[in-house]
This record gives structure tokens, sequence and C-alpha cells, in this order.
């Protein structure tokens, strides 16, 4: 597979070697120079699109191999649908789309021509989300695959975007680059095998945001041991790798102004622990770190973009596994809230490592609010599938505001409820609470849990255990990994929390 090397912009003109793409409404409607390409192919354009049934709707293309008339090696018409319902996030996937058909083809470098008919709005923003499409659909995690002696070396695709303004649409892209930056570091951090990237290892990783400007402290386990994070610890012990807690900062707002916080659970491979799962399809939980992979993302977005907001990314980082010291079934631990905990199955640990983790950066940095990720119950796979992800709130207005970025980020989210009612299933004679409240509302009452350890900061938890890894694969995503999470929040704080 070719993988993208650059995207670069100039002055949109009439391309005239190489493979080219050219974009068309239905109807095959085109812009000017678009126009101006074709009509020296003397109806070649309509009497092709005839045969191969191309209309120009939307994300389907037509490819012309050596098109007589031009001297261009191919050109590709590809379809926007209709000019009146061409939407930002289509502009993403459309990126996405082209991408794979210059693959197909088999392109080592392509111009594509932004010039488009009348009443189909072209913004720069529109561009920049075009390159990031490009960017993501081109990701491929291929660190361990060796290279074969003899083959031929794979090419890099170069991309020219020209465009009507060359300048608009690189700060544009300044922009939107460090988001897909961001999106690419959470899927390598969740493609990564878990006996390269324990917790140590992933701390290290978030240090690295350090060259953006962003601030790190990495706690260790003396650290968390004064802090009687005994809920996390009590989760690492059964494991030889020590625990580490990162926090990252991101100082772009008014001094003083109070952070958004997000947490992520960094559960570098989860056995299960003393209640171990069933070996098949356990390999995923190398993945269990899919929620911290989106916190160190998008701080790596938000920092790269040098957003004017106060924002802090906190993740514990812990391995599940049995061993002769590990923790068991009818252990009490006492959490840093001072909460006493009956651990009953031992696989539920993603909630053990965020109750210290949310208590951790709500009495430590009083922040605004507080969002925390994690691929915490397979329940939610039950609920959702992998199409959403599962939002709990104890605040109407953050679920509102969380609802409407997932809307324009195209990272979706479905609320579910929070209630007294639910609350009690986690009540236990033992302790003040026990860590499964049964099988039914699964992911219900995991939410309910991590409540317990939220005080009356808005605060709002994402289960994204059916979208950080194994969803379809889609216009922007072909691998394991999504990266899911890191627009969603980096859009969070631009529509809301920013300026
Ligand atoms: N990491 C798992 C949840 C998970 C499952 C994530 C499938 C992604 C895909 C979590 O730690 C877990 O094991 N949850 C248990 C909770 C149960 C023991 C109450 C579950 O969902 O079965
Ligand atoms: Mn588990
Ligand atoms: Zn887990």
């Amino acid at each position: 597979m070719t993988k993208l090397a650059k995207i670069s912009f100039s002055k949109a003109g009439a391309p005239t070697k190489g493979v080219a793409v050219v974009l068309a409404t239905e109807k095959l409607g085109l812009g000017n120079i678009a126009h101006e390409v074709t009509s020296a192919l003397e109806g070649g354009l309509e009497r092709a699109a005839g045969i191969a049934g191309f209309s120009g709707k939307k994300k389907t293309t037509l490819d012309l191999v050596a098109p007589a008339g031009l001297t261009l090696d191919r050109l590709i018409v590809f379809g926007l649908g209709k000019a009146e319902d061409v939407s930002l996030g289509d502009w993403r996937a459309f990126g996405g789309v082209v991408l794979a058909a210059l693959q197909k083809a088999k392109a080592d470098a392509a111009e594509i021509l932004f010039d488009v008919p009348e009443g189909v709005e072209l913004t720069a923003s529109a561009i920049a989300e075009f390159a990031m499409g490009a960017k993501l659909r081109a990701y491929t995690f291929d660190t361990y695959k060796s290279k074969k002696k003899g083959a031929e070396p794979e090419k890099d695709l170069k991309l020219t975007l020209k465009v009507p303004d060359t300048k608009a649409a690189r700060k544009s892209w300044n922009v939107s680059e460090g988001i897909a930056d961001g999106v690419i570091l959470a899927r390598d951090l969740v493609n990564e095998p878990a006996n390269v990237l324990g917790p140590v290892e992933f701390a290290k990783k978030a240090a690295e945001l350090q060259s953006l400007g962003v601030e790190v402290d990495i706690l260790g386990e003396k650290e968390m041991k004064k802090l009687k994070m005994a809920a996390l610890l009590g989760v690492a012990q059964g494991s030889v790798r020590p625990p580490r807690l990162a926090v990252m900062r991101w100082n772009g707002g008014k001094k003083g102004t109070a952070p958004v916080a997000f947490v992520g659970k960094g559960v570098v491979f989860d056995t299960g622990g003393i209640s171990i799962k069933p070996s098949g399809g356990m390999e995923d939980m190398k993945g269990d770190m899919g929620g911290a992979a989106a916190v160190t993302g998008a701080m790596h977005a938000i920092a790269a973009r040098k957003a004017k907001a106060n924002v802090i990314g906190v993740i514990g980082l812990v391995e599940n596994m049995p061993d002769g010291n590990a923790q068991r079934p009818g252990d009490i631990v006492t959490a840093m809230s001072g909460t006493t905990i009956e651990i009953l199955n031992t696989d539920a640990e993603g909630r053990l490592v965020l109750a210290d983790a949310l208590w951790y950066t709500q009495q430590k940095y009083k922040p605004a609010i507080m969002i925390d990720l994690a691929t915490l119950t397979g329940a939610v796979l039950v609920a959702l599938g992998n199409l959403n992800a599962g939002l709990f709130s104890n605040d109407d207005d953050l679920a509102e505001k969380l609802l409407s970025s997932a809307g324009t980020s195209g990272e979706p989210l479905w609320r579910l409820p929070l209630s007294k009612e639910y609350d009690k299933i986690i009540d236990t004679p033992n302790a003040d609470v026990k860590n499964t409240g049964g099988r039914w509302a699964g992911s219900v009452t995991a939410a309910q849990f991590l409540q317990r350890f939220v005080n009356d900061v808005p605060w709002a938890h994402l289960d994204v255990a059916g979208t950080a890894f194994g969803a379809p694969k889609d216009d922007i995503s072909q691998g394991w990994a999504s990266g899911y999470g890191v627009r969603l929040l980096n859009q969070l704080v631009a529509d809301h929390y920013e300026g």
C-alpha cells in the first residue's frame, strides 16, 4: 500500500502531467478550470461517464487512464453529489475516498484541483478537512512488518492541492494537521502490542508532548502510595510492571481559569486478573488503554494547534494480570477518596483505576468540567454496537455540548441514563460500594460506580469499548484502532472552551 508522504498547496490551475483529480457535482457539474481541462477531451468525459454509469453522485469516482487529448497519465473525476448538500464533514470523507482511489491507481503523486461549480461551498476549512481525511485514510500500522529482500520499496504518495487561496488553505491545514497527528498518535498507542507498550513506556510517550509545550508530570508507585490510591494500585499489584499516572497540562488559556480536564483509562493489557477472561479474543485487550490514548492524542492536537484554553489530561496506566500478588475477588480496598470498595470481580478493573484518577484530578486541579474516556464495559457493545460511544453525564448542559461536538467531529455519541435506582445496584453490605452490579445494565452500573468518585463538578463519562478499536472500516479509518475521541475532545474545546 502506498503511504501518504506530504500534502502541499499551490494556486489552482489546470494540471498538465501525472495524475490529476477534478471534482464534479451531480450531472457532471464542473468549475471553470475543471471544465477547461475536460473540454480538451472533446466529449470523451461524457462518453466515458455514460459507459461507466458515473454521474457525479457523492463519493463515486471515474478513473480515465491516459485520456486522449490530455498530457495527463490519469484523470480521476470525483463525485461531490448535489451541490447544496455538501457538508464540512463530507469534505473529510471525500479526502479519504480520493486517497483510496489514488492508492488503487498506484499513483505516487497527484494534483487535486479544488475548483467547484457554483453552489458548492468551498472554504479553507473544507480543504483542510479533505486533507485530514486523506491523511487519516492513508494511516497503516506496519511497524512490525519486516521488509522483504528484493521487494520493491513502498512508494510514498505526494498530494498537491490546487486551491483558490493557498495562504488560507495552508493556515487551516496547520491546525488540522495537528489534529490528524493527534489521531494518529492515539491509533499508534492502541495498535502497539502490550509487550512493547507497558505503563512506563506509555508514560514516556505522554512525556514526549513536552516538545509541544505541554507540562508533563509522571507519578510512580511511591507517589501514588503516598496519595493513598489503593484502588488503582490494587489493579496494578498483579503485574511485574509498575503503574504510572501521567498528568499533561496545556496552559493556553487565561491564567487562573479553571481547566477542562480529560481523564483516561489506560489498562495496557486486561487479562481480567484472577477473574480471568476466556482466551478467545483476549488479544484485543492490548487496546484497553484506548481511553488514555484518546486523551493523549487530544492533548497533542490541542497543543499542536495552540488552543487558547487550559486543558489537563490525566491517564491511569496499569496492567491487569493474575499473579501470586494479584488482587482477589472479595478484597476490600480504600480509594483515595476514602470510599471503601469491595472487589467482586477483578475484571471490573477500569473503574478502579478511574476512581482514583478522577478523584485526584478533581481535588488537585479543580476543573471547570471533567470528562473521562474508557474502554469500560463489554455491555456498551451490546447496547450500541460499535457505531456510537456511550455518554453518561450528571450535567445536561455538558451532555448537550458533547453531543453537538460529536456531530461536528463525526465521532458519534449516544446518551444513556444515570439514576439513584441504578446507583443502588452497586451497594454492598461489606463496604461502601462493590465494583460490579451484575449482568443487567452493565454500562450504567459502571458509570454509577464512577459517579461515586465525582463531586459536584459537571462530569461526563464516555464508554468507548465499542469505538476505540475493532470498529468497522470507514472512509477515514481502515485499521483496527480508530483513534476515536481525539477529534471529539478537540472539537469540544474549540467549540465551547476557547477565547
Ligand atoms: N476492558 C473490559 C471491557 C471491554 C470489553 C472493552 C470488550 C472492550 C471490549 C473491562 O475491563 C471489563 O472486563 N469489563 C467487564 C466488567 C464486568 C466484569 C462487570 C465486562 O464488560 O465484562
Ligand atoms: Mn476488565
Ligand atoms: Zn478493562
